[in-house]
Formats: structure tokens, sequence, C-alpha cells
């Protein structure tokens, strides 16, 4: 037999220029359909529009388009319903799927792959499925940020101690700390949305690398996929995976957030804070200490955050140095991100539940804006609404804190006005007032602060985002 005559080994989309297929394990190893099968729905929907577009540009008969368009319509519900299950020996989802309408059709399902290739294909396939599931974390996020200002509401006047080091530091209250998380996952969900504008544009048409010949219409298919536009070079097209990375940067982002929430909420589920009281549903025991309620969701959620960053990392090290224009590296590119986002998804809505169950003690909380000199600051700012420069009022302040640490005493407010005024004649009996947690907080009531109604402000801002 002449080597042009041997016939093709079947079940690949390449068999017609090599002879031989890789030995089982080898094609196993440069398979993808384990990790790109959650693409089936979005592959078919790219087909569909390419192909319905290849009739209408006279590339394809319109009978056999249609033909096309209806057997892909019945793939896609077929898979949906479990009738028909992804073969897991084929090399990837494109080619189970050009495969099965090739099965059903033959030469129909022959002309589908015209003007195109997998390198574009999957580009389009990827950018689906995160017009997708990109919303379905930035309704999650939504989710949460709106359950913790729930209890942020119902504790704008819970005082806690606010640290820097972890040394307490000044009033704050629990609903101005919940708050700021929110703060950040608000910004977290303007990456996300930023991410999915720079991603709205469509590769379809870019072939391998260097577009098609055939009259292919990008524009039409950028339309039925709902992009806001065609991508705008054909070798970027394919080459380009800055989606993937910011998207990954997002992702990591968000669980560095998640990950510095937990750490607040492991301490204070600590015995020596005892802030919060997780509930028994969202808590662990331990095997042998029978006394033991872990917080281990907060834990799991803070320990998950290093694969997030590890993902960025992997993708910014897939890409580095990838010479134009498509390359093979290229398909270790969604594991890393579809795991990112399942990793996000799944840790907001844990995040979410044990926040929700859990009680705050917030007798015990405020116990703790006592002692530890949390009103030094408002001592000093006292003396600077009498005139003091701030320096003078700062030094001043810090001279009666040493007072009362060599007197055993453990607030301003033990000490008594003579005792006082030898550190500063500007003060009065009207100190006491201004010292109290309360006070503290209410007069930080600039926008940011923690005064109750600006925290009740903030609220309302981080609500009107959503
Ligand atoms: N499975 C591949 C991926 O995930 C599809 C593109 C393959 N293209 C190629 N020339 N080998 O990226």
């Amino acid at each position: 037999m002449a080597e042009n005559d041997r016939k093709p080994f079947s079940g690949v989309l390449w068999a017609g220029r090599l002879a031989e297929k890789p030995e089982a394990e080898a094609f196993a190893f440069q398979a993808s359909i384990a990790v790109d099968s959650r693409l089936a729905q979005d592959d078919i929907r790219g087909s569909r529009a390419h192909a319905a577009m290849l009739g209408s540009q006279g590339i394809i008969a319109a009978d056999m388009a249609a033909k096309l368009d209806a057997e892909l319509e019945r793939i896609a519900g077929e898979l949906e319903s479990g009738t028909l299950v992804i073969d897991t020996t084929a090399e990837d989802i494109h080619s189970f799927i050009e495969g099965i309408l090739t099965e059903r059709l033959g030469d129909a399902g022959r002309v589908v792959h015209a003007g195109r290739s997998r390198n574009d294909q999957v580009a389009v396939d990827f950018r689906l499925y995160l017009k997708h599931a990109v919303p379905e974390l930035l309704a999650e996020l939504a989710t949460t940020i709106a359950a913790l200002l729930d209890v942020a509401e119902k504790h704008t006047e819970s005082l806690m101690p606010g640290y820097t080091h972890l040394q307490r530091a000044q009033p704050v209250t629990l609903g101005h700390h919940l708050a700021a998380w929110c703060a950040g996952l608000a910004r977290d969900r303007s990456r996300f949305t930023d991410a999915l504008n720079r991603l709205d544009e469509c590769p379809l048409g870019a072939g391998a690398l260097a577009g098609s010949g055939l009259p292919l219409d990008r524009e039409a298919t950028a339309k039925a996929l709902g992009f806001a536009r065609p991508t705008l070079n054909s070798m970027d097209s394919v080459a380009d995976r800055d989606f993937a990375l910011e998207l990954s940067a997002a992702c990591a982002i968000t669980m560095t957030h998640l990950s510095r929430f937990c750490e607040d909420v492991v301490i204070w589920a600590s015995e020596e804070f005892k802030f919060i009281d997780l509930a028994e549903s969202w808590s662990t025991g331990s095997s042998i200490m029978p006394q033991k309620k872990n917080p281990d969701f907060a834990e799991l959620i803070r320990g998950k955050s290093a694969r997030t960053t590890g993902n960025v990392v992997t993708l910014l090290t897939l890409l580095k140095g990838l010479p134009y224009a498509y390359d093979k590296d290229l398909q270790e590119d969604k594991e890393a991100l579809f795991d990112s986002i399942d990793t996000v998804r799944t840790c907001l809505r844990m995040f979410r539940g044990m926040m929700s169950g859990a009680r705050f003690n917030t007798a015990r909380m405020e116990a703790a804006c006592t002692g530890g000199f949390l009103e030094a600051t408002d001592a000093a700012e006292y003396l600077v609404r009498k005139g003091l420069p701030f320096r003078k009022a700062h030094e001043a302040a810090a001279l009666v804190v040493r007072d009362c640490v060599a007197a055993g005493q453990s607030r301003i407010a033990d000490r008594t006005l003579v005792d006082l005024k030898t550190r500063s004649a500007l003060f009065e009996a009207d100190i006491y007032d201004a010292i109290k947690p309360a006070a503290c907080v209410a007069a930080r009531k600039l926008c940011g602060g923690p005064a109750p109604d600006e925290v009740r402000r903030q609220i309302r801002v981080l609500r009107s985002l959503l």
C-alpha cells in the first residue's frame, strides 16, 4: 500500500496526516477531555453560530446548515438530560462533539469545521463559558455582601476594639468592621466586571492563527454568540489568555480577602477572645479532645486561598516565553482557572453560611474596649480641640498612659482630674465623657469613620452597588 493510501485512524481530527496514533498512555497524556468537557454546551453554541454563518455565507448549503443546527441542538439536549454521555477517551470536547455529528450526519458533520481551527474554537468556548460562570460568581459575591451587611446593620452600635498589629488600637463597632470586609468584596466585584468587559470579544474566525480565505462573517458570529465584537487580530485571538490571567488574579484577590476575614474569625473564636460563637453546624470536633469545637471552615477557606494564588503563578508561568501564536501549552490554562473559579464559588458559599449562623458576644467585645488605653488617641484629640499642638497632646496623653501603667490602672478615666492636670492644664472635667468608648466612636463621624450613622451610610452605599 502506498504511503498516501493508508486509511486514517479514526477518533481524532488530525488523523489524515499521521499514520500512527500515539499509544494509549501518550494519547491520554495529551488529551484534555477530563478538563474541557465542562465546555460542552458552549462548544455546541459556538458550532451552531459557525454553521449558521457558513450557511448564510453560501460556504455550505442552506439545508446542510439547517441539518447541522438541528443535530447540534439535539446533542445539547441529550448531553443535558444525560442520554448522551461524553466519551472520556476522546481527545477533547471539540473532537467528541464533531465526532458525534459525523457519526450521525455523515458528510454533513464533516463540513462544520470549515474555516475553523480548534485554536479559535477553544478560545471561543473558554470565553463563552466565562461569560456565564463569572456572572454567577458576581451573584455569589453580591449575596455574600448582602448577608454580611444584614449582620453589620444590626451591629452599628456594637462596640468592639479595632486593632493594629493585633494590639488594641481604637474603639470601632462590629458594623464598621463587617462593612470594611464588604468594601473589599465590592472591589472584587468591580474587578470581575472589568475583566468580563475586556474578554467580551469573539475569536471565532481567527482559525489556527491566520484566519481563513473562506468568506467568513466574523461580525455575524460574534453577534450571534452575544459578544460585543470580533477580536481585532487573528494571531492575538489564539495566543491571548489575558482574560484567564486577569480572572485568576481576581479570584486570588477575593480568596485573599476571604482568608483574612477567616483569620479574624479564627482569632475571634478563640477562648482568649470569645467574640464570636460559631454555630455547631459550622464547626467541627476533635477525634481525641472531647471538648473541642474548632473553626475548621474558616481555616479551610483560609487554606484554600493558597491554591488560587498558585493558579495565578501557574498561568503567568505558562504564558511567559510562549512563542506566538498558539502552542499546546495553552491547554493547561483551563484547569487552573476552572479550579480558581470553583474554589471562589464554594468558599463564598461556605463563608456566607458560616457567618450567617454565627452569634456575636457583644458584651465581651464592648468589655474589651476597656483596658488597653484605646481612648488615648481621643484624649490627645481632646487636647488638640483645646488648642494644644498635636505632637504635644500626643506626649501628654502618652505620659498619662505611663502614669496609669505605673499606678496599676487600666483606664485613663482612673486618673483624677488633679492627676491629669499634672500632664496638661487643659484637661477639664468633660474629659471623662469624651473618652468613654461610645463617645470615642460617636466622635469619629467623618466620612469612612465608625460612628453609627456614618456606618449606616456606608452600608447604604455598599448596598447600592449590588
Ligand atoms: N484541547 C486543546 C486546548 O484545550 C484544543 C486546541 C488544540 N489545538 C491544537 N492545535 N492542538 O487548548
